[in-house]
């Protein structure tokens, strides 16, 4: 079989199934950044991807797309349920993101984690050259670098938590706290969006071993047994120990290609006339999410509601665009939300819209890049009003497409983006006047503060690229490894 010396693994496959008039089957690249990234080191290393191909019983033989080897990971009806439904986003989502939703807590959907987990390291392990660097991302995928670990030493092996890692008193309730623990150390180096998440990390492993943690260094045991589905880990004074790094390393987006396709004349032409569409109002507000309960999309409504509501704002001025990409829709908590949310769009629109003024533009859909950004270079003022985000990509891609340096961003401290975008009028969510008094001021902000700020904004999203980051933390990973493991 054939071997590689990068291997990417995660939850998803970075390729979509398109099917064309004639029912011909191809793939397409997906747009995220994550590809972007790493798509021309996978081209110019001997790379591979691997990956589920989103649908349940797909069984699918390992092929190449554009110069990528693409190695799919087959799940079955019950293990999309119970692993991705289930475990991953029933009960690690809303864990991870302070328990805004219940987690559920149920032991075969553990059962099924554990191996589908054994399922991605062993399709990983049987790929990998002598000495391959195999990079693990998010919270889907947390035990294979311990799994890894013990099938192949020799392996360089790193991960990245893309969601927020929540304080060890809300992640100690999760019955499996430990053996996640013990599987994410089985890396060299953990990746954290934020400060805030390594530090909580690096106390869970204090809490839970008692292992000796410095700054961002974590020093395991060498040797010590773990068991993927015990988590008992033993370990001996004075043993060898391998160090691990835990650090935050912030993720950004393809900032050339928004870059790029703000400046294509059709996009512009299409922001125009989106502008038109919406009846050319005096402002244009812009939320654009993925319908999830993490990211205040109830709240954003509510601070507008009340804005209409006493006067403050008008529909024949300004209008808001929600754009509610589906997610997960059949785990109950999504449901339930959509369901809410629909209701109070609805209601706000049958009390303040008027014939020609509709209040909030609602789309539950799915829409392509060209139209996001021509969506972006219409907003005047755009909304993110998370109640927890490991970083929240789409200030980031506002920011990047505003080169006219118009359009104000209205952040929330609770987005990982708000460590880095200072400059963006933060808010916390939850406090309702605060973000309609940021939402006002944002409006009625002076030409001259609104450049100030998108300059100072534009300067830190440029500055800080996917690629960057992703070079970054590989830098990382060959350091970490050239030297262990290290007596201490
Ligand atoms: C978040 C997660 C990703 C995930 C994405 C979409 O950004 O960090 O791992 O892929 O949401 O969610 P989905 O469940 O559709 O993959």
């Amino acid at each position: 079989p054939e071997t590689y010396d990068f291997i990417v693994v995660a939850n998803r496959l970075p390729v979509d199934s398109v099917t064309d008039e004639a029912g011909n089957q191809s793939w397409r690249m997906s747009p995220g950044g994550l590809v972007a990234a790493l798509e021309p080191l996978m081209k110019s290393t001997d790379g591979a991807w691997v990956g589920w191909p989103g649908a349940a019983d797909v069984v699918l033989e390992p092929f190449e797309h554009e110069n990528i080897r693409m190695v799919p990971i087959a799940l079955d009806e019950g293990e999309v349920e119970r692993y991705y439904e289930g475990f991953s986003n029933d009960t690690l989502w809303p864990l991870y993101h302070d328990v805004i939703a219940q987690p559920s807590y149920h032991r075969e959907w553990w059962e099924t984690y554990v191996a589908v987990n054994r399922r991605f390291a062993d399709a990983a392990a049987r790929i990998a050259d002598q000495g391959a660097t195999v990079w693990v991302h998010d919270y889907q995928l947390q035990l294979v670098p311990g799994m890894l670990r013990e099938s192949r030493p020799d392996l360089t092996i790193g991960f990245f938590n893309h969601i927020p890692f929540p304080a060890y008193g809300i992640f100690s309730q999760l019955p499996w706290r430990q053996q996640i623990i013990s599987g994410l150390l089985g890396a060299d180096v953990i990746g954290f969006q934020r400060v805030a998440d390594a530090g909580n990390f690096t106390r869970a492993v204090r809490r839970l071993f008692g292992y000796e943690t410095k700054g961002t260094r974590v020093w395991v045991p060498v040797g010590d047994s773990s068991d993927a589905t015990t988590g008992d880990r033993s370990h001996i004074r004075g043993a060898p120990v391998r160090r691990v790094i835990a650090r935050a390393y912030p993720i950004s987006i393809d900032v050339t290609s928004y870059v790029e396709l703000a400046q294509k004349p059709e996009v512009q032409a299409r922001a125009r006339e989106i502008r038109e569409e919406l009846g050319n109002p005096k402002t244009i507000m812009l939320g654009v999410d993925r319908l999830d309960y993490t990211k205040g999309i109830g709240h954003r409504l509510k601070a507008f509601g009340e804005l209409l509501a006493e006067g403050r704002l008008d529909v024949q001025d300004v209008t808001l665009v929600q754009v509610a990409s589906p997610s997960r829709e059949r785990v109950a908590s999504y449901m339930q939300l959509r369901d809410e949310i629909e209701l109070t769009v609805g209601r706000i629109n049958g009390d303040y819209g008027s014939i020609g003024h509709t209040a909030i533009n609602y789309l539950h859909q799915g829409y392509p890049r060209e139209e996001m950004v021509a969506l972006y270079l219409a907003a005047d003022v755009m909304l993110v009003t998370a109640l927890r985000d490991g970083m929240n990509l789409v200030a980031k891609e506002y920011v990047a497409t505003r080169a006219d340096l118009g359009g104000v961003l209205v952040l929330s401290e609770f987005a990982g983006a708000s460590d880095d975008l200072r400059q963006a009028l933060l808010i916390n969510p939850h406090d309702i006047e605060g973000v309609k008094d940021a939402v006002m001021r944002a409006i009625d902000m002076p030409v001259a503060e609104k450049r100030r700020r998108m300059r100072a904004l534009r300067k830190r999203v440029l500055e800080n690229d996917v690629i960057k980051w992703s070079r970054v933390f590989l830098e990382e990973l060959k350091h970490s490894t050239t030297a262990h493991p290290v007596s201490h």
